[in-house]
């Protein structure tokens, strides 16, 4: 195979992201996207695709290798364990899935079918963090201590009219599945498993959505070290999303996805230096557009892993762990207790 040929199924606001990167990709293709109304079939022509109504027989083309799933997130179990079942490589947004059952399948899957799984955590191939792993990795901030993320971000009630947005059943949950899980899958790829959280989960403002619109919890990871987490959507008019790392020898702290602090006790870095900026990790973020550049990047390791038969870097068990702690936090607040993981 010299190019991986994708078949897009639900383009919305970040299905059309999707398909620009892998337009854009070398050694992809965009083969047909799959769409419910006259829009996306608009949409296919202009960027030179097949349109299907049905997924289920845009999965019947023998041309398309690998599909990205871009539904509302209760959709994307069912979607991908069909695709995995029609012998197709599956991208899916994140949350891998509303319940870790629904995920679990998804992996399930995806290994009895011989298909590589990834989902989307763009923030992962965010610069300042492919940095930060580099200088955990080196010991330049020493033996981990804490860590904190935290979502401080507001959406108004336009961005809830969507009907599947801060329901159980098609979203999963509120602010820290669908907003703070990105924070939170970097916390918990950077710690390592959680073993237990407390945590308070409400809905302080957004009244029409059934689920959180603020949710703080503390974790305890399984190496003894603590951390903590803030995701909201009722910061008027939007914050910002920041990543602490503490550890013995160092500090770091990422904000807005840019490199606002670090300090090492073995004084300047220059891979740091170089990618400081204080400006745009301190500006208010009230947008809900996507930097495209670190989708990028997870495109590339996902259509390179393909060519070359290896797992992508972010796989299926990879999301679930995120998942996992969010739901031991929802648990936690309804069950006024600390929950081990
Ligand atoms: N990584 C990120 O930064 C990021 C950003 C936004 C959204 N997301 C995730 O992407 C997913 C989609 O979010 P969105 O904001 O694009 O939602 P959206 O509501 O804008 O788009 C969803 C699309 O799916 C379509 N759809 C629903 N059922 C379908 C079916 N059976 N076949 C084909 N199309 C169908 C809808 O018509 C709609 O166009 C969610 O899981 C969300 O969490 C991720």
């Amino acid at each position: 195979m010299k190019k991986v040929k994708f078949g897009l199924i639900g383009c919305g606001s970040i299905g059309k992201v999707h398909s620009r990167i892998i337009k854009n990709l070398s050694n992809a293709e965009i083969v047909a996207i799959s769409g419910r109304d006259n829009k996306h079939e608009d949409y296919a022509k202009e960027i030179g695709c097949s349109y299907y109504t049905d997924y289920k027989q845009m999965l019947e083309n023998p041309e398309i290798n690998a599909v990205t799933i871009c539904l509302p997130s209760g959709a994307h179990s069912q979607v991908a364990i069909e695709a995995a079942r029609a012998g197709k490589h599956v991208m899916c947004e994140k949350p891998i899935a509303t319940t870790i059952e629904l995920g679990q399948a998804m992996v399930d899957a995806c290994k009895e079918n011989d298909v590589n799984l990834g989902v989307i955590f763009q923030h992962r191939f965010d610069q300042p963090i492919l940095l930060l792993n580099k200088a955990i990795e080196e010991g330049k901030l020493g033996k981990l201590l804490w860590g904190s993320a935290e979502t401080i971000w507001y959406r108004d009630e336009e961005y809830f009219s969507n009907p599947w947005r801060g329901t159980w059943e098609h979203d999963g949950g509120g602010a820290l599945i669908n907003q703070s899980i990105h924070y939170i899958d970097l916390l918990v790829h950077l710690f390592g498993d959680p073993k237990s959280v407390s945590g308070k989960c409400r809905t302080l403002l957004h009244k029409g959505i059934e689920a959180e619109d603020l949710g703080v919890a503390n974790i305890e990871f399984a190496n003894e070290t603590i951390g903590t987490i803030e995701g909201t959507t009722v910061a008027y008019p939007g914050l910002y999303a920041e990543l602490s790392v503490f550890g013995e020898k160092g500090s770091v702290i990422i904000r807005n996805d840019h490199l606002l602090f670090y300090h090492f006790e073995d004084g300047k870095w220059s891979e740091f230096e170089s990618i400081l900026n204080p400006i745009k990790a301190t500006a208010l973020n009230t947008s809900v557009q996507v930097d495209e550049s670190s989708h990028v990047r997870q495109f590339e390791d996902f259509v390179q892993a393909i060519l070359d038969n290896r797992e992508p870097l972010v796989t299926g068990e990879e999301a679930l762990k995120s998942l996992k702690l969010i739901k031991a936090i929802y648990q936690a607040s309804d069950e006024k207790r600390e929950v081990t993981i």
